[in-house]
């Protein structure tokens, strides 16, 4: 009796043994060798854990360099482990997180075909805790048919024209639940201030069969920690760099200086026609988003077995598209890809289809016309009042954290101009 109770635990335990080196050995290292069959190859897998120590190690070494004020191939500060590798490996190359593998690529026509595919095949691979935590269970975590009803609801409220941010301040998430349900609550009882963009959240819209729909009052509270984090960190950083840049490049602050002036002309606030005539404006910013470009990488996971250009990706694998790095290809931007120089946007040409701070396709920033309107009249209406110039104290350390900022703050002088 003893015995065969022995025998059967034995077995299981055999099996155990079996199923965990299948998972953590088996498969990773099938996986590796079914890339470098087709010349992809990495920093190679570690049993279990992958790379992640040397992702760490490489993400600290960056950190300790400082960079010259004009140096702007920000590449090996935001994406240090990419970039090492890469400069190993090549631009498309494997590494390992955990058991899961990581695709990286970098080329810019790859990333488009990827992000413009409305099969489903590329599903968004799921947030980092962290992020999830500031973002809520809002559209950017969602996936499926959840997903697809949020975008609805939240693109018809986003794209209004009389769309006023509510925004609050938060720090731990019971705090900021309880205070925009409390907003919720309170606007509902303002019934006549229909148009602000919580109305526009929690009022029920038509679908296309002519169905209402509307999102529960925790879906709206997710929401608006959505927009909250994926609004504010990206506007204000960009909005960061953009003085950044012109306090280092005065050549083009004077041209937007003239432009603002002969745009506005005595009025202190761009009217929504002005926006449209901000073309420097537009341009500086343009330029900014893609050399600072705030989110650095996306990530998507292939749900089947994919056919990509010549490579053929085993279904669960994980892609990161390096943007930071698209927006430096030389063949796409010039041999002066690393240089600020908004003239480059002048027109949509052919290298807008490869710009990607927004992301593209399906996913792409719901909020995309609301920041660069927000950005646009903020960097007026300081341009209009200010000239400025980088400070002696500042040191040009840009990092990631989630989005791209200033590691030591920027701190540039202000002097008020006389209208
Ligand atoms: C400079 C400003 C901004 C930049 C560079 C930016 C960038 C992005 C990018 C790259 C994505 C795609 C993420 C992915 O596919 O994994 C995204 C998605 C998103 N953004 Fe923005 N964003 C900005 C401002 C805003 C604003 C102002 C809002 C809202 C008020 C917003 C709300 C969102 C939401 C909700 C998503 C998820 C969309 C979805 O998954 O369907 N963003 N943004």
């Amino acid at each position: 009796m003893y015995l065969s109770l022995l025998v059967i635990l034995s077995l299981l335990l055999a099996i155990s043994l079996m199923k965990f080196a299948y998972s953590i050995l088996w498969v990773p290292y099938k996986i590796q060798a079914h890339f470098q069959k087709q010349g992809i190859r990495g920093p190679g897998y570690r049993p279990m854990f992958g790379n992640v120590a040397e992702m760490r190690r490489l993400t600290a070494v960056p950190q300790s360099r400082r960079m010259s004020l004009f140096d702007h191939n920000i590449v090996h500060r935001v994406l240090p482990f990419h970039h090492r590798w890469s400069c190993d490996y090549g631009e498309t190359l494997l590494y390992w997180f955990g058991t899961t593998p990581k695709l990286a690529i970098a080329e810019a026509g790859l990333i488009k075909e990827i992000l413009m595919d409305t099969s489903g095949l590329f599903e968004k691979a799921g947030i980092e805790p962290i992020a999830k935590q500031l973002l809520g269970d809002g559209l950017a975590a969602l996936t499926g048919e959840k997903w697809a009803l949020h975008r609805r609801i939240t693109s018809l409220a986003l794209n209004m024209k009389q769309v006023k941010m509510n925004k609050e301040r938060w720090r731990v998430e019971k705090e900021i639940r309880a205070s925009i349900r409390e907003l919720i609550e309170t606007n509902s009882r303002i019934g006549e201030n229909s148009t602000n963009l919580l109305s526009l959240l929690t009022c029920p819209h038509k679908n296309r069969d002519g169905k209402d729909e509307k999102l529960e009052v925790e879906e709206v509270v997710d929401e608006c920690m959505t927009f909250y984090f994926a609004g504010k960190e990206t506007s204000a950083n960009t909005l960061t760099w953009a003085l950044l840049l012109l306090s280092m490049h005065q050549d083009w602050q004077i041209k937007a200086s003239e432009e603002v002036v002969r745009v506005c002309r005595e009025k202190e606030l761009p009217t929504a026609d002005m926006l449209g005539e901000l073309k420097i404006i537009s341009m500086i910013l343009n330029e900014t988003l893609r050399l600072y470009t705030p989110v650095v990488g996306l990530t998507r996971q292939a749900r089947k077995d994919i056919k990509l250009g010549k490579l053929e990706i085993p279904a669960g694998t994980e892609l990161f598209l390096a943007l930071s790095k698209a927006h430096r290809d030389t063949g796409i931007w010039g041999v002066d890809a690393d240089d600020f120089n908004p003239q480059r946007f002048i027109e949509a040409r052919k290298q807008s289809a490869m710009f990607f701070p927004w992301s593209l396709g399906p996913r792409i920033c719901v909020g995309q016309s609301l920041a660069m309107a927000e950005m646009k009249i903020v960097l007026t209406m300081i341009i209009r009042q200010f000239s400025f110039v980088v400070s002696p104290t500042y040191v040009h350390a840009p990092i990631n954290f989630l989005t791209v900022l200033p590691q030591y703050g920027a701190p540039i002088l202000f002097r008020k101009v006389s209208n």
